[in-house]
């Protein structure tokens, strides 16, 4: 099979959160199972060309792409997904792309992605290579199967290509004013059918993404059947059951070339569960660089985590004058919402022995804190997959999460899980949005971890799960299979 992966981040080259890694994994994996494929991306001023031995190809020439009735002429650049065999091009356009950070409140956003879209389709056909599918993902992509249906041109070309359009978070949906259609030069006569509204005469991306792709997915079970209720879908609960019947959830794998305590070349002490006894050299370690003692019964929590509402900050927040009564020591890597940014730089700045903060992007101290934290907390309000807790659990780290999405399709709370005799926990959860449910599992959690023998028995229940790309990928392959045939 010919596969497109069209996404706006890809790990290594730029990254925001957990999408990039996905698309620098996902099209690996799918090689790996005999396709090829090739990935899309804007090459922001952020991506190093030279680090990545990104090529310039020239040969394509400009690609012509029109904005708004203005053409804009895009470059390409070429380059490997790292360790392997898989391509990935780059959309060269300095004029929308070289700015202060990949997405922006700029009154261009909507050109900027309605380029994009547009530059990959062109390119594609420049490359004489017909892809089977399209795979393109959240509200940066969500026009690619209009833009094609549109143009008899384009649907020519693409008449055995199917599309795939993946919600990795419905919060964001790309919902711009009405002149976007006329940006993206669509007829709006696409929007007024019954199932395809024009959302109060605003274009909204992500709405034309679930529309017009021949298969909508997300990244886990839960979220898809929460994703189809009014509470979970930001207004997309009405076109996501219109398309039920071709929506699908797929939990998310992790690189476990990366992410994995055996071969992590940022922690200091790589560990297995055979020596999970390392795992406190590099405790010790993590709280040397974050300054607070350290004391083997005193659990460290860890957090790394976009510091956004959907992950729960504003109740870790108000329930911290209570958790900091507890013995426990808090490690927190983030950076995003002022508000919240200042509000935990006064809780460290008052509590230095117990809580402290990194305020920024770091991979390497995302490493160090799964691998030397003992439990991990990720209260989200919503999380439609969430990678960081797959990765506490490969790290024995406990997690401590929301029971919502793709934390409750991966954690499973100790005290709630004994099956035919079998305790199957491997982290502590729990339901309700509120300061109280937070605090009985934090507890819970404290509680157990003075049991060293069961400690060890919830460490080991996360260790052993395999959450491989492989599974995944494999039914992402079933579920091309579907959409071609939907064709
Ligand atoms: P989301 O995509 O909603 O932010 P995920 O759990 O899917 O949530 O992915 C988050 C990714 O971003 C993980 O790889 C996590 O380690 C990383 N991350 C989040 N915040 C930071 C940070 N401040 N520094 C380094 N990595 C971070
Ligand atoms: C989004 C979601 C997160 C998910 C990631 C990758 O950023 O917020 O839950 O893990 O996409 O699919």
């Amino acid at each position: 099979m010919n596969i497109a992966f069209v996404a706006s981040e890809v790990v290594p080259f730029a990254k925001t959160g957990g999408l990039a890694d996905v698309s620098g994994s996902l099209p690996i994996e799918l090689t790996k199972l005999g396709h090829s494929v090739k990935v899309f991306m804007p090459k922001y001023y952020s991506v190093d060309e030279k680090r990545f031995n990104l090529k310039h190809e020239s040969w394509i020439g400009k690609i012509e792409v029109s904005v708004d009735k203005k053409i804009h002429r895009v470059e390409i650049f070429k380059g490997l997904l790292p360790d392997s065999k898989t391509e990935i091009y780059f959309i060269d356009s300095p004029t929308f792309f070289h700015r202060h950070s990949l997405y922006t409140n700029d009154e261009d956003e909507d050109e900027r992605f309605i380029l994009f879209s547009k530059a990959v389709i062109e390119l594609l056909q420049k490359l004489h290579w017909q892809p089977n599918i399209i795979h393109h993902n959240d509200w940066q992509t969500g026009l690619i199967p209009i833009l094609i249906k549109a143009n008899i041109r384009l649907e020519e070309y693409f008449k055995n290509t199917a599309t795939v359009y993946t919600i990795h978070n419905i919060a964001y949906q790309g919902n711009f004013p009405n002149e976007t259609f006329g940006k993206a030069e669509l007829d709006l006569k696409y929007f007024e059918t019954a199932s395809v509204t024009k959302e109060n005469e605003r274009m909204n991306f992500m709405h034309a993404g679930i529309s017009f792709a021949d298969v909508v997915t997300t990244v886990s079970e839960k979220y898809s059947e929460e994703l189809q209720t009014p509470e979970f879908s930001f207004g997309m609960d009405a076109i996501l059951n219109i398309r039920k019947d071709d929506f699908y959830g797929i939990l998310n794998g992790i690189d476990e070339t990366v992410w994995n305590p055996e071969v992590d070349s940022f922690i200091p002490y790589k560990y297995s569960l055979k020596t999970i006894a390392d795992k406190e050299k590099n405790k010790v370690e993590l709280l040397k660089k974050f300054n607070l003692p350290f004391d083997t019964a005193i659990p460290v929590v860890g957090i790394v985590s976009r510091l956004a509402s959907q992950k729960g900050i504003d109740m870790i927040i108000s329930s911290m004058e209570y958790l900091l009564s507890l013995d426990i020591q808090w490690v927190v890597l983030g950076s995003g919402e002022q508000q919240y940014e200042k509000e935990l730089s006064e809780i460290a700045q008052n509590n230095p022995d117990k809580f402290s903060l990194y305020l920024g992007y770091s991979n390497e101290l995302s490493h160090l804190i799964e691998a030397g934290s003992d439990m991990f907390l990720m209260p989200s309000q919503f999380e439609p997959c969430g990678l960081t807790q797959m990765y506490s659990l490969k790290y024995g780290t406990v997690p401590i999460v929301r029971n919502t999405g793709g934390l409750a399709d991966t954690v499973f709370d100790w005290d709630e899980n004994i099956y035919n005799g079998k305790e199957i926990g491997n982290g502590f959860s729990f339901n309700d949005y509120n300061g109280y449910a937070l605090t009985d599992a934090i507890e819970r959690a404290v509680k157990s971890f003075k049991n060293k023998k069961l400690w060890k028995k919830i460490q080991k229940n996360g260790m052993m799960q395999d959450f491989s790309w492989r599974k995944s990928a494999e039914k992402y392959i079933e579920i091309y299979k579907k959409a071609i045939a939907k064709k």
